[in-house]
């Protein structure tokens, strides 16, 4: 897979490969030969590869070709339970004229990957009282962190209210669903709220994930408005959406969080 990189940095093995839809994927991965560290559910990863590496078919033919030997590496957000000690997930778009996702997609299971032995990043429930309720708002792949801090936290918690907006072109961009939309059929707490940009599914929203909030779908789910003495809300996908999700929550007036004046908006910016 990597034949020139040195083969040492290569310390994790593909342990499943979950196809969603052309150009989502699922993976995981397990450490070879260490243990995975405590992390908390929110934080990411580096995965990386060789430039060596073949790229899937799905992608662009690169004008220039990098240096075989150089690892390629970039961050993404865990998905898997932060009590999940044998492998870690990760929910991943491919982006065609990209340098690693085309690299990533072309992996089987079986194959070695480079994985960062340290987690990081600060868009945890750490810093939120855990009695506030939550409204996890993301497009795309910036599902991901929820999905972690939906399996490490949910069952602990079962009096806070979870609300998951999701923004995605066509339903089958839908990741997770099945798991989501479990939670949300057999737990009264628990919102799952997909909407499509493109898609025009009978019972889907059809719009941008914005209008969830703005149009008063968790109120709804939930019996009473969300405020910001009672819910923190997390942002993560798109940088317009993140935006203008940001000037609509301050609107109603909840605050970013800083580290010196807490607030309840977290924001998670994947580029
Ligand atoms: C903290 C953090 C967590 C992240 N978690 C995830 C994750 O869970 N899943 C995931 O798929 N990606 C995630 N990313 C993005 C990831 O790190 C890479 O940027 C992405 O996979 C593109 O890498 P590439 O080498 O293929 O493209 P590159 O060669 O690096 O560049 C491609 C271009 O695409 C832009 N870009 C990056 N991501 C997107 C996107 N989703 N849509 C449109 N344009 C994009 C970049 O700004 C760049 O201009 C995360 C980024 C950060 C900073
Ligand atoms: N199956 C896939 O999702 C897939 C497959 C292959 C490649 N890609 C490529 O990978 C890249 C990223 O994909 P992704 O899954 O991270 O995200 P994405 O599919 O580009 O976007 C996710 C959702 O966010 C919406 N969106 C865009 N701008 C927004 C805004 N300002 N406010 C609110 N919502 C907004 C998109 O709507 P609209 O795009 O309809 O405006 C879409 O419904 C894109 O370049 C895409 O072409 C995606």
């Amino acid at each position: 897979m990597n034949p020139m990189a040195d083969i040492n940095q290569f310390n994790a093995v593909i342990s499943k490969r979950i196809e969603i839809a052309p150009g989502l994927i699922i993976l995981q991965a397990k450490p070879d030969g260490w243990e995975l560290p405590d992390f908390k559910a929110g934080q990411y990863a580096v995965l990386g590869l060789a430039g060596a590496s073949k790229r899937t078919k799905l992608s662009d033919k690169e004008e220039t070709a990098p240096d075989p030997d150089k690892i390629i590496k970039r961050p993404y957000s865990i998905s898997s339970s932060s009590k999940e000690k044998q492998y870690i997930e990760f929910y991943i778009t491919l982006i065609r004229s990209g340098s690693l996702t085309p690299r990533l997609f072309a992996l089987d299971v079986g194959d070695k990957v480079f994985m960062s032995e340290k987690y990081k990043g600060l868009f945890t429930l750490k810093d939120v009282p855990v009695e506030s309720n939550l409204v996890l708002i993301s497009t795309g792949t910036g599902l991901a962190p929820y999905v972690s801090m939906i399996r490490t936290e949910f069952e602990e918690r079962p009096n806070r209210r979870f609300a998951v907006l999701h923004g995605a072109r066509h339903s089958w961009d839908l990741g997770y669903r099945a798991e989501l939309s479990t939670l949300a059929n057999y737990f009264a707490g628990f919102s799952y709220l997909p909407t499509l940009s493109r898609g025009d599914e009978e019972g889907a929203y059809k719009g941008y994930v914005q209008e969830l909030w703005t149009k008063g779908f968790v109120e709804k789910e939930w019996g009473v408005k969300p405020t910001p003495q009672d819910t923190h809300i997390f942002l993560c996908g798109a940088p317009a959406m993140l935006k203008d999700m940001t000037q609509k929550l301050e609107a109603d007036g909840f605050k970013v969080h800083k580290k010196k004046e807490p607030g309840q908006i977290h924001v998670e910016k994947f580029w």
